[in-house]
């Protein structure tokens, strides 16, 4: 695991973006593991700003998301499709045939998590996935739990999640309970990780990245078992890193300012 440490979120995004560039300008039919929430806005903005400047192409890209709420059609605004498509598809040349989110209203959520599971070994699995992380070290919807499923499922959402979403509904109580999300298994099947981080409420589990102990209580520690992530962060979600890892990380920021 890397860590890399920047001033502000715009500085995170773009270094983040530059590897998700480099990627795709190396293998124009990448299969892009895309997250939603906060922490990838910056990034998608900068490959769109990129996509603009006809420094990307997205037209022989796929994508396949992490999580979807259960009962949340595509049309739904705070539904994760409604995300990808305001944030990310809506403007760049990806054909959206080639984007895939799990299905949060199918009729048989198992069957379509089973699904969404052979997809992803159909294509491969991402050839990098973008990660945020909750405060409670939850990546996609792997919540803490004494033990994590591999392959796509249905998931309760643990109270800390509702609370946490409740900022993008009008009330807590409209927060969905259940969601979809790709296991562990898959995510670490990923040829490349990226995870972002900002804000100080993310500082706590930035830290648990750090030690040489994995649990499922914190299901990011998993990601220590890959030998390619990068955690990108902000000073803030930073700023209970040791000495040792900031200082090692210095260089990466000056780089960065660089480019
Ligand atoms: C979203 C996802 C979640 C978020 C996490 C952090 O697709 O999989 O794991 O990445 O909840 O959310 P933000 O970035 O809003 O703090």
């Amino acid at each position: 695991m890397n860590f890399y440490v920047f001033n502000t979120y715009e500085e995170v995004s773009a270094y983040a973006a530059k590897i998700v560039s480099d990627v795709i300008k190396a293998k124009k039919d990448t299969i892009l593991g895309l997250a939603t929430g906060s922490s990838p806005i910056g990034l998608y903005k900068e490959l769109v700003s990129m996509y603009e400047r006809k420094e990307l192409d997205f037209s022989s890209v796929k994508s396949v998301n992490l999580d979807e709420y259960v009962g949340l059609s595509g049309n739904h605004n705070q539904s994760y499709k409604y995300f990808m498509n305001c944030n990310l598809f809506d403007h760049i040349n990806i054909d959206k045939k080639n984007t895939f989110i799990p299905n949060g209203i199918s009729e048989n959520l198992v069957e379509s998590a089973k699904q969404y599971d052979h997809l992803l070994e159909e294509l491969g699995y991402a050839d990098v996935q973008i990660l945020g992380i909750g405060a409670n070290g939850h990546i996609g919807f792997n919540e803490p739990a004494e033990k994590l499923e591999l392959s796509t499922h249905v998931t309760d959402l643990k109270i800390e999640t509702i609370q946490a979403n409740a900022r993008f509904f009008e009330s807590e109580a409209d927060v969905p309970k259940k969601a979809v999300t790709m296991g562990i298994g898959s995510i670490l099947k990923a040829k490349k990780i990226i995870l972002i981080a900002s804000g100080e409420n993310k500082a706590n589990v930035v830290h648990s990245l750090e030690d040489d102990y994995i649990s499922t209580n914190i299901p990011a520690t998993l990601l220590k078992l890959h030998p390619d992530v990068s955690v990108i962060l902000d000073r803030a979600a930073a700023s209970l890193l040791s000495q040792e890892t900031i200082e090692s990380e210095t260089n990466e920021t000056t780089r960065v300012s660089d480019r």
